[in-house]
């Protein structure tokens, strides 16, 4: 990014911008599970779906991160109705910790547990 704000990403396909990838810090988050972790968020141009580009991206962003925050956590809430999503969580590893209900619709936290580095 311009400003250089770590965990802000904008994905690139050819020159063009196709998603956005965020690694915030959940500091406002309404489950107390997640509350202080670093939290997943993505969102692509509908013509970019379906080719794998999310799933590669975020396993870059989520390197990135592993090499920066060793050893941290990552948490991602989606909805539950959100198929592409749900699927995408699990490719990444997320793992669920509860489902809630907000926004009028059912809510599904996951975790993505600190990679172990092998000795
Ligand atoms: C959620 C979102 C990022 C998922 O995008 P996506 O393109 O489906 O995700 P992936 O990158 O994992 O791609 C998976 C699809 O690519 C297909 N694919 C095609 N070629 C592929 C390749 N070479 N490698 C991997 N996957 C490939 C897969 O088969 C899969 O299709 P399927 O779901 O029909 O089985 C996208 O729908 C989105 O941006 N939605 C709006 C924002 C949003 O909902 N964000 C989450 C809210 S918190």
């Amino acid at each position: 990014m311009p400003e250089r704000w770590p965990g802000s990403f904008v994905v690139d396909l050819d020159g063009a911008m196709i998603g956005q990838i965020l690694l915030r810090r959940a500091t406002g988050h309404r489950r107390p599970a997640a509350v202080g972790k670093a939290d997943l968020g993505y969102l692509f141009l509908p013509p970019a779906w379906g080719s794998g580009y999310a799933a590669e991206a975020c396993a870059a962003a989520l390197d990135w991160f592993d090499g920066v925050l060793p050893g941290e956590p990552v948490v991602l809430t989606t909805q539950t109705a959100n198929v592409g999503s749900m699927r995408l969580a699990a490719k990444l590893g997320f793992t669920e910790v509860e489902r809630f209900q907000a926004w009028d619709a059912e809510q599904w936290l996951g975790l993505r547990s600190p990679v172990t580095p092998s000795v």
